[in-house]
């Protein structure tokens, strides 16, 4: 069984690694903000009440995402493991994260601490793309399609996220490090966190997580 945090900022590679991950270790990728996204998308309860935080780069109330996670990680598909890929986020969400963890029989076997510069967390976010049909994620100049605006896995339409505006991702920087740094002290305090450099080569840094997580 595994069960794998990924924490970092906006724009880190949570969701990039975590997709890999995800392929690799064959345990989905449970992703607090694709599930929101998801939701504002089916227009839902959750989602209208969600969007006006993620359009403003807020955070969403913990008791919506708590929620969310504690029935994903409840479902058949996590037996064996799960990414959490932007949750926890805050020191409650963490707390709950362990209740829910018990309860279901489970245990968080590794956390990881992305750590990138911010100024390149800017260029990444400006320059994401992300498909419509499938989820791919990739970048104007990083990581491009091979055909403009179409996912070379399902040739599905590219499109760019609404909180990826440079006002926006400030907030998102703002509340991260307001809220979500402070779990780097939480798990410490667990001995399964480790830190790992998160600019350079994709599959660089996959290959370094992959090390440290055998
Ligand atoms: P969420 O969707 O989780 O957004 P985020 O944390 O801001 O992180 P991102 O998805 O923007 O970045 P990422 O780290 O996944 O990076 P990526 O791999 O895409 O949350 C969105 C919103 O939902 C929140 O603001 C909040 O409102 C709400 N929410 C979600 N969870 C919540 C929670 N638990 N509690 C409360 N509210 C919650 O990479 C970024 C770009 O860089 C891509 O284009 C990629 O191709 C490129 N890239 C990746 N790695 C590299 C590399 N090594 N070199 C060059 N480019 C790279
Ligand atoms: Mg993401």
């Amino acid at each position: 069984m595994r069960g794998i945090i990924l924490l970092g900022a906006p724009g880190s590679g949570k969701g990039t690694q975590a997709k890999k991950l995800s392929a690799s270790y064959a345990v989905p990728q449970v992703s607090t903000g694709d599930m929101l996204r998801e939701a504002v998308k089916n227009g839902t309860e959750m989602g209208r009440q969600a969007k006006g935080f993620m359009d403003r780069g807020g955070l969403v109330p913990d008791e919506v995402v708590i929620g969310i996670v504690k029935d994903r990680l409840g479902a058949k598909d996590c037996e064996k493991g799960f990414i959490l890929d932007g949750f926890p986020r805050t020191i409650p969400q963490a707390q709950a994260l362990d209740r829910v963890v018990k309860e279901l029989g489970k245990e968080i076997t590794g956390v990881l601490s992305l750590e990138v510069d911010e100024g390149e967390i800017m260029e990444r976010l400006c320059g994401r793309r992300t498909c419509a049909g499938c989820g791919a994620m990739y970048h104007v100049r990083f990581n491009p399609p091979k055909g403009e605006g179409k996912c070379d896995k399902c040739g599905g339409a590219l499109f760019q996220r609404e909180d990826d505006k440079e006002e926006t991702i400030r907030a998102r920087l703002v509340n991260y490090k307001k809220s979500t740094e402070p779990l780097i002290d939480y798990y410490r305090g667990t001995g399964k966190i480790r830190s790992v450099k998160a600019s350079g080569n994709i599959d660089t840094i996959f290959a370094n997580i992959t090390k440290i997580l055998q």
